[in-house]
């Protein structure tokens, strides 16, 4: 049986790379990957990473998402859906997937899944993942964190979700930007079965295992270059929702 289809949902926390990034790999690896991006990230989007995405279904374009990468992805694997189209198959329990991201996840996301407000297709999604008891993963960058989102995160993981923050680990000693990206992409890869060498593990018998350790075939190699090289936009572009 051909591996299941995942869910990914870009929302407007400040870490786009990371969710550009959890796209590109998962298409490496061979996944289809619906994908649904909010308002908000469009503008994180053009903020961070200078992509400029427009999200009406006739006019999306992986490209403007996914950069220089797209050109060597099966982009037919890639099914893209618009944040208010709930006619949208993972919008519906019936509509069987693997799990779903929402990476990055910000604080009002993160609310309106805690809470199951469901005002929007990536609100649903969650919901359905959560309640087919089907993996969620939430990938919150924010800090410090105020109570309220503490609960949040609380409840959510009370409903059976995952709440893996954007937190690179250092063990692995990092040294690019690419690299910390890769520490939690790769995580959230983990978590939804998907296998990778984004980075070196922990070996058992402590330290970490040699490059050559055989993970698997998703692809090492950064696609994000302007990543580390971050630069701020001089105007607000016009953002077409
Ligand atoms: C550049 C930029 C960075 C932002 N970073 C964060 C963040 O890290 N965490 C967060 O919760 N909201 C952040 N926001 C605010 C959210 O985008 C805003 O709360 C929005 O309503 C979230 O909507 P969404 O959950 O539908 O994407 C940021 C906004 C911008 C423009």
């Amino acid at each position: 049986m051909a591996a299941p289809d995942l869910v990914v949902a870009l929302t407007g926390a400040s870490g786009a790379a990371y969710g550009v990034r959890l796209v590109e790999v998962l298409l490496r690896a061979g996944r289809p990957v619906h994908l649904t991006v909010s308002p908000a990230a469009v503008e994180v989007l053009a903020t961070e990473l200078d992509r400029e995405v427009k999200l009406p279904e006739g006019e999306f374009d992986p490209a403007a998402l996914l950069g220089p990468a797209a050109g060597g992805l099966p982009l037919h694997d890639l099914h893209y859906h618009h944040y208010r189209n709930f006619r949208a198959g993972i919008a519906s329990g019936s509509f069987l997937t693997g799990g779903m991201a929402v990476c990055p996840c910000s604080m009002g996301t993160l609310a309106a899944v805690a809470h199951g407000l469901s005002e929007n297709l990536i609100h649903r999604a969650a919901d359905v993942h959560l309640k087919e008891r089907r993996k969620l993963v939430l990938v919150p960058r924010e800090t410090p964190l105020g109570l309220a989102q503490l609960r949040n995160m609380a409840a959510v993981a009370e409903a059976g979700a995952v709440v893996l923050p954007a937190m690179p680990g250092f063990y692995t000693r990092p040294k690019t930007l690419a690299d910390m990206i890769d520490f939690v992409v790769g995580r959230v890869c983990d978590q939804l079965g998907v296998e990778h060498r984004l980075f070196e593990r922990w070996g058992p018998g402590g330290g970490v295992l040699p490059a050559t350790t055989p993970f698997t075939p998703a692809g090492k190699e950064s696609t994000i270059p302007e990543c580390g090289g971050i630069s701020v936009r001089p105007a607000r572009q016009r953002i077409v929702v």
